[in-house]
């Protein structure tokens, strides 16, 4: 919303929510997310024609056109816990919207939905009674996170998808003021829908191809970042999205496959939802793989050993842990007893602490006071690289931070017990100059 505001200086932005916190901080000098160039997007065109406020329906009543961008988290209960997608905030929305609206009114699905949710919010819409009328339209978005707004400014595409060409051309233009034309793809709705769960199903996928065939590297001596430049020059093939990892994590590819795996069992396509289901499978597998390495390697036992953690968050340039590998790594290293000490530049200590006690929650939410004091004794939040190596067993790199690679790398060899090891995750340092230095290396991949 903050890039359609920068672009079109002429159209009224209205982001509004429930949380207050939230709402103060977009209005703040300290924005709720990090990401490299959105300060001064957001600068630009607020107090202009980019407001932040709690007025959800003053800002219904005064718009044209709503973009609904609630979150769809996997549902935690009752049918379909674990893979479907919880729609209990879209539902509330189109409900609102309902309510308050006068006039025509097109509601704008952002938030990324299953197959087919856009039937429910034109139900609901079209029970309101208050006599206006709406179209629907589906625009998902393709942003990553880290060059969102590189991704915003200059997009593969935008899509669209919609029934009445009207409303899907009053959108376009609003596109079209910076984004050429022809990468402005119109579908109808339910193509729209799912080319969105299928976008993120196929990028998760790579990386799950990518990493089975990094377990096979190292059983066999082949080196997996040779393999993905051999493999990755064929045209048919391409050379991004190939780059093996101690798993990919994220707010969206889990959940957009179980989103996708379920959608596939109810409509009785279970060979689909199995083959899809896969691709987490291996993300789960890549990730216990890794720590187990670490065990393995380190004589069998990390208990009471330190291990520096570098790298909190899910990829770089990005302060986001949500389904972050470094969590499951950890989680697993807890188990083991190890004491860890996490240096992440941009993931404050508070949520290191609080992504690592729920993930020993069980079933029900809960967590056992056995295992929140396990977080609270064995994990210390260092203040950067250094002190997080400092007289460490092994470094285990989970975030792949570009000044990982610019570090004194002898310094921290001398602060380090011996053997010292390194488990790169990420396949970012320098292997030969640590290996000159005496330390012992294990990468992703790599024999
Ligand atoms: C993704 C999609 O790319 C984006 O189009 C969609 O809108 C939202 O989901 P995002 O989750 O922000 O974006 O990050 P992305 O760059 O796709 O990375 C996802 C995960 O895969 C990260 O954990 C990343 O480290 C991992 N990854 C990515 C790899 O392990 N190897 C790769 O080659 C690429």
């Amino acid at each position: 919303m903050a890039m359609i505001a920068k672009q079109c200086p002429e159209i009224p932005v209205h982001v509004v929510d429930l949380n207050q916190a939230r709402i103060d901080s977009w209005n703040s000098d300290n924005l709720p997310v990090y990401e490299p160039g959105l300060d001064a997007v957001v600068r630009e065109a607020r107090g202009r024609n980019l407001t932040f406020s709690t007025r959800v329906n003053d800002a219904i009543r005064d718009s044209n056109m709503i973009f609904i961008a609630v979150n769809t988290p996997t549902k935690t209960f009752g049918i379909g816990a674990g893979r479907a997608a919880n729609l209990e905030f879209i539902e509330k929305c189109a409900r609102q919207i309902a309510e308050v609206s006068e006039g025509h009114k097109i509601v704008v699905e952002k938030s990324t939905l299953p197959v087919r949710t856009a039937e429910a919010v034109k139900r609901i819409l079209q029970s309101s009674s208050r006599g206006c009328s709406f179209d629907v339209l589906s625009n998902p978005e393709f942003l990553a996170e880290g060059t969102a707004i590189e991704d915003l400014l200059s997009p593969d595409r935008v899509l669209i998808g919609g029934e009445s060409s009207a409303a899907v051309q009053r959108l376009a233009d609003v596109y079209g003021r910076w984004i050429p034309r022809e990468r402005i793809l119109t579908t109808n709705l339910w193509s729209s829908e799912l080319s969105k769960l299928t976008a993120n199903a196929f990028l998760a996928q790579r990386v799950s191809s990518i990493n089975a065939i990094s377990a096979l590297c190292e059983a066999t001596g082949a080196d997996v970042d040779e393999v993905a430049r051999a493999i990755g020059t064929d045209s048919r093939i391409g050379p991004k999205f190939l780059r093996a990892s101690v798993g990919f994590g994220g707010s969206c590819f889990q959940k957009d496959i179980l989103n996708l795996v379920y959608l596939c069992e109810h409509f009785g396509l279970r060979d689909v939802a199995k083959y899809w289901e896969q691709v987490v499978v291996m993300n789960d597998y890549q990730k216990r793989r890794f720590s187990e390495r670490i065990v393995k390697t380190m004589f069998n036992t990390v208990s009471d050993k330190k291990i520096a953690i570098w790298g909190f968050a899910f990829k770089k340039d990005t302060n986001d842990t949500r389904e972050s590998p470094a969590i499951h790594v950890c989680r697993d290293l807890l188990n083991e007893r190890a004491k860890l000490c996490i240096f992440d530049p941009r993931v404050p200590e508070s949520q290191v602490r609080s992504e690592l006690i729920s993930a020993f929650a069980d079933a029900s939410g809960d967590v056992s006071l056995k295992d929140r004091s396990l977080v609270e004794t064995n994990v210390t939040v260092a203040r950067d690289s250094y002190s997080a190596a400092e007289r460490a067993h092994a470094i285990a790199v989970l975030t792949e931070w570009d000044e990982f690679k610019q570090l004194d790398v002898q310094r921290i060899y001398d602060t380090m017990m011996q053997p010292a090891f390194v488990f790169d995750g990420r396949n970012i340092l320098n292997r030969n100059r640590l290996t000159e230095i005496g330390f012992e290396v294990h990468s992703i991949g790599k024999h």
